[in-house]
């Protein structure tokens, strides 16, 4: 799921609020997002006995959300972007998210236990995501329990606890007696151990991206593969120069590309046109007069949700203008130019997975010569 993306609409919202507030500190509002969320944890301590109080909790994550919104696009606007802005949007951040899970985990609506494993599972998510950092390599923000997530996954569950306990009784989902809250603790744990293993392996793909290309001579299957792509506004330009660095080859645009049939392998990149590659890639493929021995595709897409699903059409419509059976497919978010969705994409993280495509195309084309 890609919730993060919700907090470009958002921001967009409460711009109006920004400008009259850009007098404030914005330090000020990360700040005050702590006072919300220490209350928010209060409630969930209390709501056993007071179920109105779970209403609050909603309200005040709400608030929250939209005083950590508020304090970037002041931030922004203040053009106040600094190093010591991140320790105070971060630091703050990891206070609330503690102060939250522990309202939650000392009350009686949550076995204990349950709620020490959240708190662990959510701090190791954080932990892992600016391990990163420390290594070199990028902050890892992918995987299922980002902040937009653990917070609607609380909200949620807030909202259902209230209704159970209005109604008197526990919730028994699955065969399992818990409450509503114990449900949301249980997602906090597995949901934050995918979301360390993504983040592991993010950092992983950029420790080998990095160490392979200071060991490995970038122009070693140079005739032997070759990257042809179309990009007009430079997200499948930048995924295809990657994927060459992987594999060792030179990345051509289309405009400039020569005979296919010389190469054993040929990767294909476009960006994902209304299910479709682009014009430039269909008229490149219809005009070879001779197909390569191999070829793999990739593309780009913009549309958040849409595009993941429309996008094994466009790498299949490549495949097809050859009429062959691709070897690897890879697809990757680039920023929509008009829609402005998936912004920073393809980022660091995007990048080091299209370097390992074009590592793993290169053994497999090392594999094809044994
Ligand atoms: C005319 C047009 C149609 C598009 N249609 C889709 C689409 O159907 N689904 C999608 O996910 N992205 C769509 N996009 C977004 C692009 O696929 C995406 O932004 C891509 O990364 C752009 O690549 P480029 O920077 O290499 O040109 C469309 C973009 C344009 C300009």
């Amino acid at each position: 799921m890609d919730l993060y993306l919700l907090k470009f609409p958002y921001r967009k919202i409460l711009e109006p609020i920004a400008r009259r507030l850009e007098w404030l500190d914005p330090d000020a509002l990360s700040y005050a997002a702590v006072g919300a969320a220490a209350a928010t944890g209060w409630c969930f301590y209390r709501a056993a006995d007071r179920p109105a109080l779970l209403v609050w909790a909603v309200l005040l994550t709400l608030l929250r959300m939209t005083l950590n919104t508020l304090d970037g696009v002041i931030a922004i606007r203040r053009g106040n972007l600094s190093l010591r802005g991140e320790i105070v949007n971060a630091l703050p951040d990891r206070y609330s998210d503690l102060l939250v899970v522990a309202g939650v985990a000392l009350s009686p609506l949550c076995r204990g236990w349950l709620g020490l494993a959240a708190l662990c599972s959510m701090v190791l998510v954080s932990y892992t995501g600016m391990l990163g950092r420390a290594l070199g390599v990028s902050w890892q923000h992918h995987g299922p329990l980002g902040k937009v997530e653990r917070l609607i996954i609380l909200m949620v569950f807030a909202l259902i606890q209230f209704v159970t306990l209005r109604g008197g009784s526990r919730a028994a989902w699955f065969g399992i007696e818990a409450t509503p809250m114990e449900w949301a603790m249980g997602l906090f744990v597995l949901l934050g151990q995918v979301t360390v293993a993504r983040r592991l392996g993010g950092q992983l793909r950029e420790i080998d991206r990095k160490e392979a290309l200071e060991r490995l001579d970038p122009a070693r299957n140079a005739g032997e593969a070759i990257v042809v792509y179309d990009s007009a506004t430079g997200n499948t330009r930048a995924v295809a120069e990657e994927i060459a660095r992987g594999l060792g080859c030179a990345a051509t645009p289309v405009s400039e590309a020569g005979a296919a049939a010389g190469y054993g392998l040929v990767v294909l990149g476009s960006p994902n046109i209304r299910k479709s590659p682009s014009e430039g890639m269909r008229r490149f493929q219809a005009g070879a007069a001779a197909r390569p021995k191999r070829v793999a595709v990739f593309a780009t897409f913009g549309m958040p949700v849409w595009g993941q699903l429309s996008a094994p059409a466009c790498l299949r419509g490549m495949a097809r203008a050859w009429g062959m059976k691709p070897c690897a497919r890879f697809s990757c978010p680039g920023l929509h130019r008009k829609y402005k969705t998936y912004r920073g994409r393809p980022n660091e993280a995007d990048l080091a997975r299209a370097f390992s495509f074009g590592l793993g195309l290169s053994r497999l084309i090392g594999r094809g010569k044994q």
